[in-house]
């Protein structure tokens, strides 16, 4: 906590500083999570530390957070369903509630054994999405814990990958463009049958004889605020969520990450946007 002299209005203002705004939490699922959907299939265990999400023919499972969170750092790492996992969908992402919601998407799309896992990622503001990008995944995501990050402040949504950025949402509100930033959000995870769609497009479709399908998830870490952390975040302290901009390094990342795992991205599917792509892909600056 510091005083500050407001000179103007002739006032003591208590700032806080910014360690104090900033909450972190560290992982114990029963204190974070409810288990929404699935009966068993959805389990924590490992005194908190580990859940699970599973599969079978008659039901997926999902779990949300307790808390709603209005920007933050949201860290969880996961383990996909190993295997043949083609036909299933393992969703985590950031959502507010209503028909005029935001929402922050990762999918995974399963594959046959050995084959690549597609990324789906995509991007609600108010109610409205069509913003797919996708990507192969330079590491074989189940057989080890991955990290999977969303950065969330006022000018920028950030998806990132074991710490890798894949993708940037910049704000562009003065372009006309709505951004995520007055519905607060909870977290939410579901492991479910998509073989309609998923994989191949439909073509390669469950094979339940492998049935249950299994996610795990581990170390969630949330960073966020009390109040509002907009204000008093001053710049100089580079590093933390809040004014997060990616360095030349990460930047470069980035790129690296675009130009070779990238297989899907709205802003250049000029045959579905046959009328014109949506804004916020004509300006390099919000990409
Ligand atoms: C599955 O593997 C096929 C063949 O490599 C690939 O074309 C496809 O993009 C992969 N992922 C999904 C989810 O279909």
């Amino acid at each position: 906590m510091g005083l500050s002299f407001n000179g103007s209005s002739g006032v003591w203002l208590v700032s806080l500083v910014v360690s104090s705004l900033v909450i972190a939490t560290c992982a114990n699922f029963y204190q974070d999570f409810d288990l929404t959907w699935g009966d068993r299939r959805a389990k924590i265990f490992n005194g908190g530390q580990l859940l699970s999400l599973s599969l079978d023919k008659t039901s997926g499972s999902g779990f949300q957070s307790k808390k709603e969170y209005l920007f933050g750092r949201i860290d969880m790492q996961l383990k996909l369903v190993a295997g043949n996992s083609a036909g299933t969908v393992t969703a985590y992402y950031l959502s507010s509630q209503g028909p005029t919601h935001d929402e922050i998407d990762f999918e995974f799309l399963g594959n046959l054994t050995g084959d690549p896992y597609i990324l789906h990622t995509n991007v609600f503001t108010q109610g409205k999405g069509d913003r797919e990008q996708q990507f192969y995944l330079w590491f074989d995501p189940t057989r080890n814990f991955h990290t999977y990050s969303i950065i969330w402040n006022p000018q920028q949504i950030i998806f990132l990958v074991d710490n890798t950025p894949i993708r940037v949402f910049k704000n562009g509100e003065s372009i006309g463009v709505p951004f995520p930033k007055n519905q607060p959000m909870r977290i939410y995870s579901s492991l479910w049958n998509a073989d309609d769609w998923a994989t191949r497009g439909g073509l390669v479709k469950t094979d339940w004889t492998k049935a249950p399908f299994t996610a795990y998830y581990r170390n969630f870490k949330a960073q966020t605020c009390i109040g509002s952390c907009t204000s008093s975040t001053p710049k100089s302290s580079g590093g933390t969520w809040q004014n997060q901009e990616l360095d030349a390094y990460s930047r470069r990342r980035l790129r690296w990450v675009q130009k070779n795992f990238m297989i899907y991205n709205y802003c250049t599917d000029y045959k579905r946007f046959s009328q014109g792509v949506p804004l916020e892909c004509r300006r390099s600056r919000f990409l």
